[in-house]
C-alpha cells in the first residue's frame, strides 16, 4: 500500500486568526472562560462537541489517551462517565491525575485542564445512569471495557441475555460510574496570524485564586 507522500502531508496547512484572545476579553475565572467557550462549541456544528481527550498515566510511568464526552461540568470540575475497571480506570485508581484536551477547529480554539480525578458518587452516577437509552444501559453491563473480547458474537450473545434478565429496568454497574476532575490548571490556546497564537495558563494558587499568565505561543 502507497502512504500519502509526506511532502503533501506537510504542505497541509491554514492560516488562523478567526478570532483573538487577549487581556482585554479573557475571564478571570476560568471554569467562566471554558462556560463561554463551551457556548460557542454548542453553536457551532460539531458533531461532538463535548468530546475531549483524556490523558492518563499508568503506574510505570506511560501515558495514554482516548476520546470521551463531558457529561457536565460545575464548580466542582468536570464530570464523564466510563468503566471503572477499564485500562483508563485502572490508571486512574493507581494514579488519579488526569489531563483532558478539548479542540474546536471550527474556532481555532483548544483548552487543555488537569487536574485531581475523584469518582462521583453512585447516586449521582445512577442518576445519570438511568438517564441513558436501554441499550446503552445494558451495552453498560455487558462490556469488559478494555478486557480481549473473543467475538463480536460474544458480545451481542451478552446483551441478548442481559435483556432477559433486565426486561425493562437496569440497575447501576457496580463497575460503571463518573469521574470528576478538579481542575488546578488550564490553558486557553487561540490560534492566530502567522503562528503568533494567544495563550493564557491559568493556575490554582494555594488562597484559591487562580494566577494568569500568558505563555509564549
Ligand atoms: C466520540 C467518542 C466518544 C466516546 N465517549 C466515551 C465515553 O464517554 N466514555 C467511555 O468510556 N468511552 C468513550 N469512548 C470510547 C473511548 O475512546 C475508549 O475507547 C474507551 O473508553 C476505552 O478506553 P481505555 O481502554 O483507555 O480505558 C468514546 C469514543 C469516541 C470516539
Amino acid at each position: 500500500m502507497e502512504y500519502m507522500k509526506n511532502e503533501d502531508i506537510s504542505a497541509i496547512r491554514h492560516d488562523y486568526g478567526k478570532y483573538k484572545f487577549d487581556e482585554s476579553n479573557i475571564n478571570p475565572d476560568p471554569l467562566e472562560q471554558f462556560s463561554k467557550w463551551f457556548n460557542e462549541a454548542l453553536s457551532g456544528d460539531f458533531v461532538d462537541p463535548n468530546a475531549f481527550a483524556l490523558s492518563t498515566v499508568s503506574e510505570q510511568g506511560r501515558p495514554s489517551s482516548r476520546i470521551l464526552l463531558i457529561k457536565g461540568f460545575d464548580s466542582r470540575g468536570f464530570i464523564f462517565y466510563t468503566n471503572y475497571e477499564s485500562r483508563k480506570g485502572g490508571e486512574l485508581l493507581k494514579n488519579p491525575y488526569a489531563s483532558m484536551l478539548f479542540f474546536w477547529d471550527k474556532f481555532e480554539r483548544q483548552v487543555r485542564i488537569e487536574g485531581k480525578v475523584l469518582k462521583l458518587s453512585a447516586e449521582e452516577s445512577d442518576k445519570y445512569f438511568q438517564s441513558r437509552p436501554y441499550t446503552s444501559r445494558l451495552g453498560a453491563w455487558a462490556s469488559e471495557q478494555s478486557k480481549v473480547l473473543k467475538s463480536r458474537f460474544t458480545l451481542v450473545r451478552k446483551v441478548a441475555s442481559l435483556m432477559l434478565k433486565y426486561k425493562t429496568s437496569v440497575p447501576l454497574p457496580p463497575f460503571w460510574g463518573g469521574y470528576l476532575l478538579v481542575p488546578d490548571s488550564f490553558e486557553f490556546w487561540q490560534g492566530r496570524e502567522s503562528r503568533l497564537h494567544d495563550r493564557f495558563r491559568y493556575e490554582l494558587q494555594s488562597d484559591g485564586t487562580w494566577k494568569i499568565d500568558r505563555l509564549y505561543p
